[in-house]
Formats: C-alpha cells, sequence, structure tokens
C-alpha cells in the first residue's frame, strides 16, 4: 500500500488501495470470529504483559501490514466477542452487521452533527430518525429529541432538563442565567434503590451532589414501591425539602425490572415534579409486539433515555434523549457566531448543537435508520421477542432446580440467580459463584455476569443475543450445575 496515502479522495488508485486495505481488515475480523467463544481465556496479567507497547510512536512508522499483522496476533483475538451465544455478561450488545457497514460510512464522511453545514443530509436523517423515535414512544406533536453518546449522558440531559423546568416553572427562577438557586440542598431526586449510578453522577454534576438522590426502596418485584414514595415524599415536604423529579428505570442494570409508570405519573403531578424515564435498557421493548404493553407508559413520561447499544444490537455509541414538550431544549441552547447563528433556524439551516451537550457529535443516527429501514417492524419484533422469551425460557428451567435459587422473576431479558452448595461441601455460596464465573471465563471461553441480590453474590444473564436457543441455555444451565 502506498505509505503516503492518507484520505480516500476521487483518485482511482487512492481509491483501489482504500479497497484493498478495507478487504484485508474484513479478511482479519471475519478470520477471528473463527474460535466462536466469547473469551480467549487469557488472565489480565498475561494479558497486559502481551500488550505490553514501549515503542507507540517508533521513529519511522512500520507501515499498515505490519500493524495489521500485529492486531491480528495480539488484539483480535483476546477481544470478547459479544456475538458469541456464549456471552451475556452485561448490557452490552453484539453489533447487527448492517450497522456495521454503517459505522463505515459514519467513520468514512466523518459529518459532525452540530451545525448543518457540517452534516447537511445527516441533519435532515437525525431529524426524521428522532420524529420516528418519538411517534413509537407515543409522542405527540410537540416532542423531540437528540442523539447522544450513551445512557449516562441522556440520563444528565434529562435531568438536567428537569432542573431547569422546575426552577423556571416553579421558583421563577432562571437557573441558566444564574446558576444554582439558594434553595438547591433542598432538591430531591426519587430514584428507586437500584437504579443505575448515572443518577449520583448526575447530580453531582449539576451541582446538588449524591445527597440529592432519593433511593426509594423495591418491592420483591424489584420495581419502585409507590407506596413507600408517597410516604417519603410526604415526609420529605413536611421536612422543606423539595422534589422536583422523579427517574423511573424502566429495564433496571440487573433484573430487567420496570418501575409502574402509570402510577409515577399520578404521583408526579399530584406533587408538580417531572418524571424521566431511564429507559436505557428497556426502551427495546416498544418493538416487540408481545410485550410492547410492559413499556406503554413511557408515553407519560416527560423525558426518556434510550440506548440502542443495548437491546437494539447497534455499535457503542448509539444513545437518544427524547423530551416530550421540545420547548424545554432551551436549557441547552447557546449561539456562538461561529456555529450556530440565531439567523440559521429562521433561513431553514438546522443547528442540532441547540439540543445538546456536545458540540462535535457522530452521526450515530446513520445505524438506526439503516437497521430500522432494513429489518422493518416484523423483523425487530421477532428479535426482542426471541430475547425476552429466551430469559422467559431460562427462568422456568433454573426454578425446576433445587441447587439454584432465582432472585426474581425476568420482565425483559435479564435473569439472576445463585447456585447452592449442598450442606457440608466447606465452600460458601458466595465464593461458589464467584469461582464459577471466573472459571466459565477463563477455562471455558463463556462470559456470564456477576452482582449482588439482598447481600448474597449472584450470577447474572443478561440475554440481548437472540441467537441463544434454549438448548444453549440448557447446555450452559448443566455446565454450571457440573461446577458446583
Ligand atoms: C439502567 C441503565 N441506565 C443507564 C445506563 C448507562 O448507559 P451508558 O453505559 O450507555 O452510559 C446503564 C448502563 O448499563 C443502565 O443499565
Amino acid at each position: 500500500m502506498e505509505k503516503n496515502m492518507l484520505f480516500l479522495t476521487p483518485d482511482q488508485e487512492c481509491k483501489k488501495q482504500f479497497t484493498e486495505m478495507m478487504d484485508s481488515v474484513l479478511q482479519a475480523v471475519t478470520d477471528a470470529m473463527d474460535h466462536g467463544k466469547a473469551y480467549a481465556g487469557m488472565a489480565p496479567f498475561e494479558l497486559r504483559e502481551t500488550l505490553r507497547t514501549d515503542d507507540l510512536l517508533p521513529a519511522e512508522g512500520v507501515g499498515f501490514e505490519a500493524v495489521l499483522a500485529e492486531m491480528k496476533k495480539n488484539i483480535l483475538p483476546n477481544l470478547v466477542r459479544p456475538m458469541s451465544t456464549d456471552y451475556m455478561a452485561h448490557l452490552h450488545c453484539a453489533s447487527l452487521v448492517e450497522s456495521i457497514a454503517a459505522e463505515l460510512v459514519i467513520a468514512a464522511f466523518n459529518q459532525s452533527m452540530d451545525s448543518w453545514d457540517q452534516a447537511p443530509a445527516a441533519t435532515e436523517i437525525e431529524v426524521e430518525v428522532i420524529r420516528n423515535l418519538c411517534r413509537i414512544y407515543g409522542y405527540g406533536e410537540n416532542s423531540d429529541g437528540v442523539f447522544t453518546s450513551g445512557g449516562s449522558q441522556s440520563n444528565l440531559s434529562g435531568l438536567l432538563l428537569a432542573r431547569d423546568w422546575f426552577c423556571n416553572e416553579k421558583l421563577n427562577y432562571d437557573i441558566k442565567k444564574y446558576g444554582l438557586p439558594a434553595e438547591f440542598p433542598k432538591f430531591r431526586l426519587y430514584a428507586s434503590e437500584i437504579s443505575h449510578f448515572s443518577m449520583e453522577k448526575s447530580t453531582h454534576l449539576m451541582g446538588m451532589g449524591y445527597n440529592a438522590v432519593a433511593k426509594v426502596p423495591v418491592d420483591d418485584r424489584m420495581k419502585m414501591d409507590i407506596s413507600v414514595l408517597k410516604k417519603m415524599l410526604k415526609a420529605d415536604v413536611e421536612a422543606g425539602l423539595i422534589p422536583f423529579c422523579v427517574c423511573a428505570t424502566v429495564g433496571t442494570t440487573d433484573f430487567g425490572s420496570i418501575d409502574p409508570l402509570k402510577e409515577l405519573r399520578a404521583v408526579c403531578d399530584e406533587y408538580g415534579m417531572w418524571l424521566h424515564a431511564d429507559a436505557a435498557y428497556g426502551s427495546g421493548v416498544v418493538l416487540s409486539e408481545r410485550y410492547a404493553d410492559r413499556v406503554s407508559g413511557l408515553s407519560e413520561c416527560d423525558s426518556i433515555t434510550v440506548d440502542f447499544h443495548k437491546m437494539f444490537m447497534l455499535p457503542i455509541s448509539c444513545s437518544a434523549s427524547l423530551i416530550r414538550d421540545k420547548k424545554y431544549f432551551d436549557a441547552l441552547t447557546l449561539h456562538a457566531d461561529y456555529l450556530n447563528r440565531e439567523e440559521d433556524e429562521e433561513e431553514g439551516y438546522i443547528n442540532l448543537v441547540n439540543k445538546s451537550m456536545q458540540t462535535t457529535r457522530r452521526f450515530d443516527a446513520l445505524k438506526v435508520w439503516i437497521s430500522f429501514r432494513m429489518r422493518g417492524r416484523k423483523g425487530w419484533s421477532e428479535l426482542i421477542t426471541g430475547s425476552v422469551d429466551n430469559a422467559a425460557y431460562f427462568y422456568k428451567q433454573l426454578k425446576k432446580l433445587s441447587c439454584v435459587e432465582v432472585m426474581v422473576e425476568p420482565e425483559i431479558s435479564s435473569v439472576v440467580f445463585r447456585v447452592l452448595p449442598d450442606a457440608g461441601s466447606g465452600e460458601d455460596a458466595d465464593t461458589m459463584n464467584k469461582r464459577i464465573r471466573r472459571h466459565l471465563m477463563h477455562k471455558c471461553g463463556t462470559v456470564i455476569g456477576q452482582t449482588v441480590c439482598r447481600g448474597n453474590v449472584c450470577l447474572k444473564f443478561t440475554l440481548l443475543n437472540p441467537l441463544i436457543t434454549p438448548a444453549k441455555l440448557d447446555e450452559l444451565i448443566a455446565l454450571i450445575v457440573s461446577l458446583r
């Protein structure tokens, strides 16, 4: 390959070389799929030593072929493979094939989504994708949204709009201009005790600190306990605290449990609070014809976090922050002469930076556009339904075993359980479950999750991959039980 080739240009020779380069990468990637397991097994110290790079910037570059050879030897074989049916550890998905093609287009053209002049067609596609998503989630004409880097940023964006809305509308105070009001140490955000830690991270970043998150206990289905929330709100208001927002988790990280959205809407209306839905996980359920009603309450939330790099199986990063009333995006709008002049919008140039915390931003909406258009409602419904059905099957099989305790019946596609030792085995349950997970990862190439539930170490299957079959699940159950 020509050593000095920089970019893909109209030059015929350049196009030829670029195609050869991509072909060799494609070959390397497809070859690396051959062993099929989720992880090759190397332990951390050994892998660190293998990948130690003392000469990252050699005096003379080694050239692309040499770098590709190095990558093939040591990096590709030691990556985890979320596309393997032996991978079920986290809310970390495989990339649908069409979205890998989309990533090539995204990188090749490198559109920057902050202003129309840096991304004309890309801006219009993001606007269309967002318009369709709002409809899918049951939002009306005034809704809007923006793509973000992930669920954490989408949550921060939703909670920030909630805070600013509250200050403007309830305290008649312009927080955007003057910063936090004097009352801010009394502000409270209510989220379940098993909500994602981006709640605390967000309140910290918003200047309120972790203490602003009031943790509401969950019931035995791992859903926010509304009766306790009501008691907490009453007591907090009497104590002079200021509830401004409830965050419902629609698919908790470990259990996939869904907080009761309709009841939460009523509570928020009673107390004049914003209802944010962290549907980073559960947002995918909307596409399952069989299970969509489990998340139908999303349409009643003021803002929704949707993650496409979880149930939707699109490559990292890909997330959206949706808002029921677009006027609240004003909290994130600031004009710069060089970028998003006010007159642009009047003349029809949409600058998406007006809704975004990021300035430079990726054209991630293309992945959703390609994949939704390509597979359609039917194709998508089958994928999502397959994952939810798998979890229901796995739960049913585990429940038959006396040596297994399952923590809760799944609502989406995660199952948390622990294996129990025989009396007198000499090993306690926590140690045994930790040992089994490590063994699976390093000796069997199977990567599963681990968490703590009700004080006990548990194993976790996050079943995002619809290629996993009931027979595969039976095989894994037998393997786990044999490792007791
Ligand atoms: C419920 C929930 N919300 C938010 C997040 C954060 O999403 P991200 O990792 O895309 O920032 C996660 C991550 O797993 C999650 O499980």
